[in-house]
């Protein structure tokens, strides 16, 4: 649904000195995407009516790495509050809702959002909807202190609670929708008199009971709301991903033999019917058909296989494998920006890259195309239902006709044509006894060293 009249505005302008990197902590991946990207995504669902990132620290980096938002600048970390003042700029004009949110708290759900909205909407005078959560470890969380009449007193920032207030497992998850045209005033009006001598957002809450808003709260459960600010903490919201993907892989009809060894990717599209065996990763970019088998300790990244083909085990696709129908890749194949027809078989120990490759054509044992100089690259181009025998060089650009044979062990730098037979190497001849006669004087020799040698 679309929401022109809301727009959401983005925290990011935080050090994220406890990830220790020179990668701002937004950009971090999970799932090979961004966790800022997680977000916006989500945000993008709703489609309001703009989305302004607030940037600070290593502005640059996000700049330069995310479209499709504003950005708003915060020179100085002053606090929550301080930020999102920072964005109004950016929304001038606009006196629609805001939705704050957190870049590096990537996993929030839509439906989580929609429910602030329609929260919003249901009570009259509404100012502010706040998301809570109960922590299993409340630890420094602010603490939201809720009325006897169910809405929300006010937010309690750790350092500044009792130990009454400390003692309350309800908190604040930061995520806060502001009703549209008040924000401009409201933010104004926060002041950095506070133990941590910042402008605090939670502030608002006070500011919006005092003009006679009222302040409601949604609840969501903590793992929606993981937040990343140790390289432990991402480690930790990969691990909910790929938890996730399984699940929706597995609900899709994908058979997972041990899906706690899959890794996913957050673009990795499964048809139904296709299995998994132990210790496959994906990376950015893979589209599996039905009837697929993935057997174990592959790795694919951008390669689209094909209805009923079966991959591995220790294969790897790399960008731009296309595998046809029904083919197959065995164990320690390499396959690269190659396109492979129906039925072909690469089954053992080879690398083709750059390579197109007809239907039923058989790649014996170590065939390997050498596709690169030093300096450029070439293309091969295999015909259908050609032979290649096994450990064959193909010397690229080099052109093998339908239906030809290319000896074992040859290095190809000439076309073949349909139907012939390539062959590159020495002719092979045989001298009858020759072994029999050098065992023997080999083994002479032998014993007259050892007799010199005991003598
Ligand atoms: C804030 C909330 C707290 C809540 C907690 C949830 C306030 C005052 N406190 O705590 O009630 O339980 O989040 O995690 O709002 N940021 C900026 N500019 C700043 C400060 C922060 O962009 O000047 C961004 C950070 O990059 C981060 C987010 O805001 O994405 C939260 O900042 P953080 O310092 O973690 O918030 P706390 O004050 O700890
Ligand atoms: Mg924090």
């Amino acid at each position: 649904m679309a929401h022109p009249e809301l727009a959401a505005v983005i925290l990011a302008a935080g050090q994220g000195t406890r990830m220790k990197s020179a990668l701002h902590k937004v950009l971090h991946p999970v799932g090979g995407k961004a966790l800022v990207s997680h977000l916006l995504d989500t945000v993008a669902t709703l489609k309001p009516a703009k989305t302004v990132l607030v940037v600070g620290d290593n502005a640059e980096q996000l700049t330069s790495a995310i479209q499709g938002v504003d950005f708003a600048v915060q020179d100085k970390q002053l606090g929550t509050g301080h930020a999102v003042q920072c964005a109004m700029p950016a929304l001038d004009g606009f006196d629609g809702d805001i939705l704050v949110l957190y870049g590096d708290v990537p996993f929030v759900a839509a439906d989580v959002m929609q429910s602030m909205l329609d929260t919003m909407r249901a009570a009259a005078n509404c100012g502010l909807v706040v998301l809570g959560f109960r922590a299993n470890d409340p630890a420094a969380y602010g603490r939201l202190i809720v009325g006897a009449d169910g809405s929300l007193e006010r937010i309690v920032e750790y350092k500044d609670a009792s130990a009454a207030e400390r003692a309350v497992n309800f908190c604040n998850s930061g995520i806060m929708l502001i009703s549209g045209g008040h924000a401009a005033t409201w933010l104004k009006a926060l002041s950095c008199d506070n133990a941590a001598g910042e402008y605090y957002l939670t502030d608002l809450v006070a500011i919006a009971r005092a003009a006679g808003a009222k302040v409601a709260h949604v609840e969501t459960e903590e793992p929606d709301l993981i937040g990343v600010n140790s390289r432990s903490e991402l480690a930790a919201a990969e691990a909910a991903f790929q938890t996730r993907a399984r699940e929706n892989a597995m609900a899709g009809g994908v058979t997972l033999v041990a899906p706690e060894t899959v890794f996913f990717s957050h673009d990795t599209e499964l048809a139904s019917d296709v299995t998994i065996e132990p210790n496959v990763v994906f990376g950015p970019g893979v589209k599996v058909e039905t009837g697929v088998t993935i057997k174990a300790f592959s790795h694919l990244e951008g390669a689209i296989v094909r209805r009923g083909a079966s991959i591995g085990p220790f294969a790897r696709l790399r960008p731009a494998a296309d595998i046809g129908e029904g083919a197959k890749i065995g164990n320690f194949v390499e396959i690269k920006k190659s396109r492979l027809a129906a039925g072909v078989k690469v089954s053992h120990l080879s690398y083709i890259g750059d390579t197109t490759i007809g239907k039923d054509a058989n790649i014996g044992a170590g065939t390997i195309t050498c596709n690169y100089d030093g300096f450029l690259k070439y293309n091969t181009h295999i015909g259908a239902g050609a032979f290649i025998g096994s450990n064959s060089s193909l010397v690229a650009p080099v052109n093998i006709g339908d239906g030809a044979i290319v000896g074992a062990g040859s290095v190809m730098t000439k076309d073949v044509a349909d139907d012939a037979l390539g062959v590159s190497r020495a002719k092979q001849h045989d001298i009858k006894g020759y072994a029999a006669k050098f065992r023997a004087k080999k083994q002479a020799e032998k014993n007259a060293s050892k007799s010199k040698k005991e003598g």
